[in-house]
């Protein structure tokens, strides 16, 4: 087994400039574990928050850390045991691990092979990459947590974005109505998806604009953006509505409503579910930059600004 690999890592806490790219080991690999070959990584906004050391008291870290949570590669090896994949398998993965230490900005990661699902065959690896923790929350938010059903109206906050591209067509694949929420640049992209309505968070109170469109208010609103856009947002919902944040908490709501925060949880099984709806094309990637690793700056710069269209990922 191949002993060294390059990555991208940071020494300490600190901005995009901490991150530097270099050569680690490679961890040995233990019973139920493959050795994947990484291909692409999808680059997430908690990259940044993660590398900012804002979850070091929350979950363990273990100084130098390789970020990096999202990844699609090629089995190269199996550990004892690990049978569900053969070597040269194509798969995808969210790879969050209950320690910050072993991420997918490198060339190979050692996962147990539980995590793992196939990739899905009609799409590139970039655009693999660019699925896991997006669309797994995405998908916990609407469907489990929101439990959107068919003829609903969804209204999505931040829906231009990584979490919010999928979520619109996710939420079109139930065949809900969704109201979309980002600058007007992007309204062009949002119908694409097959938003039914854009909204402009800048020059709109974005409750009174969805008020218009929906005088009885939306089933579920999905927060992807927090503050002034969120609590606008709350006149909108229906009675017996349910907002689902992935930013906010329910503390900082003052109104008594339905609410629930989602914090994205691995699980292949709902992977396969999203492979299935890439095969039957219900579900696209959009990629507006693709980065090499050696410029991983670069790509940590651009997710911090909270304003990318689609996703960015890293090609190794
Ligand atoms: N809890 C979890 O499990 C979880 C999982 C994934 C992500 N997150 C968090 O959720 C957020 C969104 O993630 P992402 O990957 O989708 O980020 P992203 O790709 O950067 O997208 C951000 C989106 O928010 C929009 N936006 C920015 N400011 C806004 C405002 N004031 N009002 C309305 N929309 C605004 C952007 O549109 P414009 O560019 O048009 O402004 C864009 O559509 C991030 O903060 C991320 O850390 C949490």
């Amino acid at each position: 087994m191949k002993k060294e690999m390059k990555a991208a890592k940071y020494e300490e806490f600190g901005g995009p400039e901490k991150v530097k790219v270099g050569k680690m080991k490679i961890p040995e690999l233990k019973e139920g574990e493959v050795l994947v070959r990484i291909k692409s990584a999808g680059v997430n906004p908690v990259d940044g928050v993660v590398l900012n050391g804002t979850y070091k008291d929350m979950m363990p870290h273990k100084l130098p850390v390789i970020p990096g949570w999202d990844m699609s590669g090629v089995i190269e090896e199996r550990g004892h045991a690990a049978r569900r994949f053969e070597v040269g398998d194509e798969v995808y993965a969210y790879a969050r691990r209950p320690e910050v230490k072993w991420g997918t900005f490198a060339e190979y990661v050692v996962l147990p092979e539980s995590c793992l699902a196939s990739k899905p065959g009609s799409i590139s690896f970039e655009e693999a990459a660019a699925i896991p923790l997006a669309g797994l929350t995405a998908y916990q938010a609407l469907y489990e947590a929101g439990g959107l059903k068919e003829g609903q109206t969804v209204l999505i906050l931040g829906a231009s974005g990584g979490v919010g591209s999928y979520a619109i067509q996710l939420a079109k694949a139930r065949n809900a109505k969704v109201i979309g929420v980002a600058s007007e640049k992007n309204h062009e992209y949002m119908k694409s998806l097959g938003a039914d309505h854009t909204i402009d968070y800048h020059d709109r109170d974005v409750g009174e604009a969805t008020k218009e469109k929906y005088s009885d208010g939306v089933d579920l609103i999905f927060d992807c953006t927090s503050g002034k856009t969120m609590k606008q947002s709350l006149k909108a919902l229906k009675a017996g509505g349910k907002m689902v944040s992935i930013l906010t908490q329910k503390g900082d709501i003052e109104q008594d409503i339905n609410f629930e925060f989602v914090f994205v949880e691995p699980n292949p099984t709902q992977l396969d579910h999203i492979s299935k709806l890439v095969k039957d094309d219900q579900l696209k990637v959009n990629i507006s930059k693709k980065y090499h690793l050696d410029e991983i700056g670069e790509a940590l710069k651009q997710i911090k600004t909270l304003h990318t269209t689609g996703k960015i990922v890293l090609v190794m």
